[in-house]
């Protein structure tokens, strides 16, 4: 028999009904990419730690529901992931594992189909279900999966930032770009934030945003670009992967590690959501004005 969670994955419930938390506010970055292997997973996780060492009460979400692996590279064993959710098989808090620096980990499945082919109702309700969350955060942390897929764009959509992680190879840029017009034309984001991967110095990251920022300045007015920062190609950060730590715990004086400290000191300095409620149920508020829904 499906679980309490699972019926609100499918039917969300009122939304005055779900407001659990306090108002507070909690801040919603969405980390994407378009491409695949760009260092998504890699930035998402290591900010996210480096967010919660930092003393913010920070909680990140692995939305890629096909290929899932933040549990992987932050070397936890879940016993339950988000298709355990899905399937009823378990609550909410069970699926939270801490991770380091306390970070509150929220895993999906690896190799799950199904996940992968949610459909945008469901979507809506897995943000839904965050809504009854009872732990007060400041900040949640989102991995997407790469491409632009609906599911992607809702959790973009439904975050109050969205930071594209780029790199400096033409697919990498020309991804980027028609991610962000999808983004701007379909889902209404006026703001993006980038950070420039594996670049081999800060000048080569700054050049990198500026193409990528010229480009839409030129074809997509109603979108704003900020540079967030850029992140260097490091040794460091591979062994980290292989060795399931993220970097800034593992190998904290490396460039990628105070390059990420960096990155995650920036968005902890971002001024508070102006929303009066920035409570993780705010995403599906957002999700539902957006299409025209009166909430
Ligand atoms: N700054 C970096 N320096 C060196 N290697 C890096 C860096 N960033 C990423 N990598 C390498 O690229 C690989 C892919 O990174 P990651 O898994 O974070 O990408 P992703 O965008 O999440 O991929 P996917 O699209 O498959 O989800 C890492 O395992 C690592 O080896
Ligand atoms: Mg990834």
């Amino acid at each position: 028999m499906p679980s309490r969670e699972y019926a609100k994955l499918t039917t969300p419930s009122p939304l005055s009904a779900t407001r659990s938390q306090p108002p507070g506010a909690v801040r919603t970055i969405a980390v994407t990419g378009g491409k695949g292997g760009v260092g998504k997973t890699n930035v998402s996780a290591n900010m996210a730690v480096a967010l919660a060492g930092m003393g913010k009460r920070t909680l990140l979400l692995d939305a890629d529901l096909g290929l899932a692996n933040i549990d992987v590279i932050l070397g936890l064993q879940p016993k339950f992931t988000l298709a355990d959710l899905v399937a009823g098989r378990c609550t909410l808090e069970q699926v939270i594992i801490e991770g380091p620096n306390g970070v509150l980990v929220v895993p999906a499945a690896s190799g799950r189909r199904h996940m992968a082919e949610l459909a945008p109702a469901e979507h809506v309700g897995l943000v839904n279900v965050f809504s009854e969350l009872e732990r007060e955060l400041d900040v949640m942390v989102v991995d997407t999966a790469a491409g632009i897929t609906d599911g992607v764009l809702t959790f973009c959509q439904a975050a109050q930032d969205t930071v594209v992680v780029v790199c400096d190879e033409p697919a990498s840029i020309t991804d980027a770009y028609a991610l962000i017009k999808v983004l701007s034309r379909e889902r209404g984001i006026d703001r993006i934030q980038v950070v420039a991967n594996m670049v081999r110095d800060q000048n080569e990251g700054r050049v990198l945003y500026e193409k990528l920022s010229r480009v839409c300045e030129k074809f997509l007015a109603d979108v704003s670009l900020n540079y967030l920062g850029c992140v260097p190609q490091d040794d460091w950060l591979r062994l980290s992967v292989q060795r399931q730590q993220p970097v800034v715990k593992a190998y904290p004086s490396s460039p990628a590690a105070l390059a990420i400290n960096e990155i995650a000191r920036r968005t902890a300095r971002w001024q508070a959501p102006t929303e009066p409620r920035g409570g993780v149920e705010f995403f599906l508020e957002r999700i539902l004005r957006q299409r025209g829904v009166v909430v």
